[in-house]
């Protein structure tokens, strides 16, 4: 992950700024001796798991994995990538990236240019909308019930019916042609050349979280086709990162502690005009994991607000389990049948979709409205059907009360026995304990190897041993892949002449899952002091034996497979082969 950042900057970076207070800006953190708790942001808990430590500048949450440094932490919380999180921390910390000329100056260089063109474009396409031209567009938005104060507001705009009027303007303001296709604005021609991407289209510039514009919606004012068009993906413009409206809707979410969302920009904007704020459109796509997490930083609950017959759609229900897998709630209020929220809410007004919304069915009751439609809940068989959809939404639930509960409740609702709907609950978890979720990372450290979790963390604790460590085993020699890649990664630092403290190596660990267990690991008990070389050397005994009796264990399955063949020439191979293990072992 830090290829491109040279390490000293990370390392100034590291220095200067402390992770106690960094993450003291997000959350409140309580002092116990050294280290610094709290409930953690990562998911929905009551006593606090989440401890930063100060000494060591990582973090850890004994309860859902979630664990790394500073870097990981503005990651995961303000959803960045890592060149952002070291912009942000390099500013905070005084360190100078611009002097440097990184890798990391060069691509948010790049992006703060493609900002710059989407405002500059959104501006050009508002001003015709506001312009003598842009009357037919403005009439077109009156139909549509539009006023003038709320275009603004959301900076619609209008493209005229030109070939080329966009890149014209833009390249007057020195924009490159490349840029412009680069920001998805402009399409090169076959034959050389190229013309503006949005053409004769009403404009919906798209604004991230901070009202920075990174890309359009483009809609025809008549029948033709396609009805919209949207940006391409940029490098900050990626579908199903984003939730269109959000940057206006941010205060009454948090203030309300609740999101409605919607399909489409005039079913955002016409609610919005109404007085509901706290709208945003999922601009016609299933919502992501991202959007969830997005939405999560403001407030955990959400209400959809779907037409009546998409959300009749078990598909779609299903696609909502995502606010399940991040602890928050969803709910479902379904319009009548042939209305959207913007017909909606011209034809009954905003009143009645508060109260839809307030009325909306928590996704168990929906589902089990919807099954029940579908299926005969009066005899045996629709029962078992019902309950098994309904459980394998059940199973998603972190909180094993809450399953409890609706296990419960699921029996009450369809009046069978309890004992039945259990046994159902059970078949169905073994057949797919492979998926379960519960506290998966906590086990994940517990599965691995205890021989191998040990030696890592003695490499993590005495980091001058690496370089010795090295000489003597191989990352193959550890069975568990997740650990092979860490150790493999201290060695190629150490063999780089570079530092593999903890601290370090996490900029290095491109994933999240091994930064997680390296974070796990260091704030297990220290291994007491003097005895560690022997420990290592027990350790690195015991791997070599584990990976012989592997071996063996190989070579005994490839024989097997070799006598059954009928196969002398191999069997004679494997069997000198499996002498000498003998032998070494
Ligand atoms: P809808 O077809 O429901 O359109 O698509 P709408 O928002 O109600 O549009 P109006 O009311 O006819 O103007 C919902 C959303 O799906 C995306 C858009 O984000 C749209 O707002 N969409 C739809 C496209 O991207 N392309 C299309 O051709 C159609
Ligand atoms: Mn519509």
């Amino acid at each position: 992950m830090a290829g491109l950042i040279d390490e000293s900057i990370l390392n100034d970076i590291l220095t200067r700024v402390n992770i106690v207070e960094v993450i003291s800006e997000y959350i409140p953190l309580k002092r116990t001796g050294r280290n610094f708790k709290a409930c953690c942001p990562f998911h929905q808990e009551k006593t606090a798991s989440f401890v930063v430590s100060l000494d060591k500048q990582i973090y850890h949450c004994f309860g859902c994995g979630a664990g790394g440094n500073v870097f990981s932490f503005l990651m995961a919380y303000e959803r960045l990538e890592f060149p952002e999180a070291v912009e942000i921390l390099a500013k905070k910390a005084g360190v100078m990236l611009e002097q440097r000329s990184t890798q990391v100056n060069k691509s948010s260089e790049a992006n703060s240019q493609l900002r710059k063109i989407n405002q500059l474009a959104a501006d050009f396409y508002g001003n015709i909308l506001h312009s003598p031209e842009g009357a037919k567009a403005r009439e077109y938005l009156i139909k549509r019930g539009i006023k003038q104060e709320t275009a603004k507001q959301f900076s619609l705009g209008f493209s005229r019916d030109c070939w080329d009027s966009l890149c014209a303007h833009l390249r007057s303001n020195d924009f490159s042609l490349s840029l412009i296709e680069k920001a998805g604005l402009a399409i090169p021609k076959e034959a050389g050349g190229y013309y503006d991407r949005f053409r004769n289209r009403i404009i919906f510039p798209i604004f991230d979280i901070k009202s920075s514009c990174i890309g359009f919606g483009a809609r025809v004012t008549d029948q033709s086709l396609p009805k919209y068009i949207n940006s391409p993906e940029t490098p900050i413009y990626r579908k199903g990162h984003n939730l269109y409206g959000f940057n206006l809707a941010k205060d009454a979410v948090r203030d309300s502690d609740f999101v409605a969302v919607v399909e489409g920009y005039l079913d955002c904007i016409i609610p919005f005009q109404h007085g509901m704020h706290n709208i945003v459109a999922s601009q016609g796509t299933a919502l992501t994991p991202d959007q969830a997490r997005l939405i999560k930083r403001y407030t955990h609950n959400v209400v959809m607000v779907y037409d009546g017959d998409l959300a009749g759609e078990l598909a779609t229900l299903r696609s909502l389990e995502i606010f399940i897998e991040e602890e928050m709630s969803v709910r479902i209020a379904p319009l009548p049948s042939g209305y959207d929220p913007d017909t909606y809410v011209r034809k009954f007004g905003i009143d009645s979709l508060n109260k839809l919304v307030g009325d909306a069915d928590n996704l168990f009751d929906y589902q089990l409205k919807v099954l029940k439609r579908k299926y005969d809940s009066k005899d045996s068989e629709g029962k078992a059907k019902i309950a098994s959809i309904m459980l394998a939404t059940i199973r998603k639930l972190k909180d094993a009360i809450l399953r409890d509960e609706y296990i419960r409740k699921l029996s009450d609702k369809l009046d069978v026995d309890e004992s039945f709907v259990r046994d159902v609950y059970n078949n169905l978890k073994a057949e797919n304990t492979v998926g379960d979720i519960v506290s998966a990372s906590f086990n994940k450290l517990a599965k691995t190897n205890p021989t191998e979790k040990l030696l890592m963390k003695l490499m993590l604790e005495e980091t001058e041993l690496v370089s010795q460590i090295k000489d003597r085993v191989d990352p193959d020699d550890f069975q568990d892949k997740l650990i092979s890649r860490i150790v493999k990664t201290m060695f190629d630092l150490s063999t780089q002449g570079k530092n593999c403290s903890t601290h370090n190596l996490l900029n290095y660990l491109g994933e999240a899952d091994l930064s997680q267990i390296v974070c796990e690991s260091t704030f297990m008990p220290e291994v007491s002091g003097t005895e560690k070389e022997k420990i290592i050397d027990d350790c690195i005994l015991r791997l070599k034996k584990n990976k012989q009796q592997l071996n063996r264990k190989r070579l005994q399955e490839a024989i097997k497979l070799a006598e059954t063949a009928g196969n002398e020439e191999e069997l004679n191979k494997l069997k000198e082969e499996f002498n000498s293990l003998i032998k070494q072992g």
